[in-house]
């Protein structure tokens, strides 16, 4: 192996910058070549691809987004789309590829690498922390702390005006996010799209809260969540209670930038290190993923389709620990 390409795809999280930085100097330390593909799939397809040296790279570990720019790719999804892809990489006699990103990005790394028998390893880099193979992906660590220091500010108004807010935050099949900012900011109530939501529950718990002095209150709900995300439940919670001060916030995609954390920055060091070393030992169409601090490569079928499942423990804690 000589050449080495790398990419990011699908929504951009923060840290993407730091292991792209961490393949590129790992590459170099074990005398590769390191080109950057562009725009994801699209610029493989499209033939966006350059060198990356040391220099490219330099004051990079703390800015969020990617340097490399991202996109989703419909043409990536057709066979004739791969074979231009793989056409590219041989023209530009790269031997392998690092790809970051989610589920998305795995789905179209895993079907080059059989169809054309082209090593390629993930690196979990999505805010969503949905693949199993990893106790965190990169990125997941910083929006949730965005979340939280988000929520702490909308307390204050919440509280000022005794009011209800019901934020919404992002995850459209998961609610890790959702589960860890609301236990982070003290939520009153979480719903994820993993666990039914008990309406009649809610509005049980509200309609108490409403006789209180202090009703000021945060709900926390993933845009997945079963009822429509923050508009719908405001909707049924307005029906309900039509005198409840109530307001949505949604959060949306400023939860997908800033400078990473300090833990993103260092797992995305760690996971890009470790995706070259691990092609250079072979390995192929699997991601590398950090469990229980130990680095572990799991086959991206495998990290795809076993999605990580939500901790129904902690659900309940945040319950009780909201209110019930
Ligand atoms: O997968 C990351 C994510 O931010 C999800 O949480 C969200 O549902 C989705 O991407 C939003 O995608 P887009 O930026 O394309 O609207």
């Amino acid at each position: 192996m000589k050449k080495i390409g790398v990419l990011t795809s699908g929504g951009d999280s923060p840290g993407m910058n730091a292991a792209i930085r961490a393949v590129v100097r790992a590459g170099l330390y074990f005398d590769l070549e390191v080109v950057g593909v562009y725009k994801g799939y699209h610029g493989l397809i499209h033939d966006q691809i350059g060198p990356l040296t040391s220099a490219h790279v330099s004051n990079l570990v703390q800015r969020g987004g990617t340097i490399l720019k991202s996109a989703r790719s419909a043409e990536f999804k057709t066979p004739e789309g791969r074979k231009k892809a793989h056409e590219n990489l041989k023209k530009h006699q790269i031997d392998a590829l690092v790809t970051i990103g989610g589920d998305g990005t795995f789905t179209g790394a895993d079907l080059l690498s059989k169809e054309f028998d082209f090593p390629v390893i993930g690196i979990p880099g999505t805010i969503d922390n949905d693949l199993y193979g990893t106790d965190y992906t990169i990125g997941y660590d910083t929006a949730v702390n965005t979340v939280v220091n988000a929520v702490d500010k909308i307390r204050d108004t919440a509280g000022s005006h005794d009011r209800l807010f019901i934020v919404e935050v992002m995850g459209r099949d998961a609610g890790f996010i959702a589960l860890r900012s609301g236990i982070g900011a003290g939520a009153e109530k979480i719903l994820v799209p993993e666990a039914p939501t008990n309406i009649e529950k809610i509005l049980q718990k509200l309609e108490k809260d409403m006789r209180q002095e202090d009703k000021a209150g945060i709900i926390i709900v993933a845009e997945g969540d079963e009822y429509g995300g923050a508009m719908g439940i405001s909707k049924i919670v307005k029906e309900h209670f039509p005198d409840y001060d109530t307001r949505v916030t949604i959060l949306g995609h400023l939860q997908r930038g800033g400078a990473p954390s300090a833990f993103d920055r260092v797992l995305a060091s760690g996971l890009g290190y470790q995706a070259v070393k691990g092609l250079m030992d072979g390995k192929k169409s699997v991601m590398v993923g950090s469990i229980n601090r130990k680095i572990v490569f799991t086959p991206l079928k495998k990290a795809i389709k076993y999605h990580s499942s939500i901790n129904k423990e902690l659900l309940k804690i945040a319950e009780i620990l909201g209110g019930g």
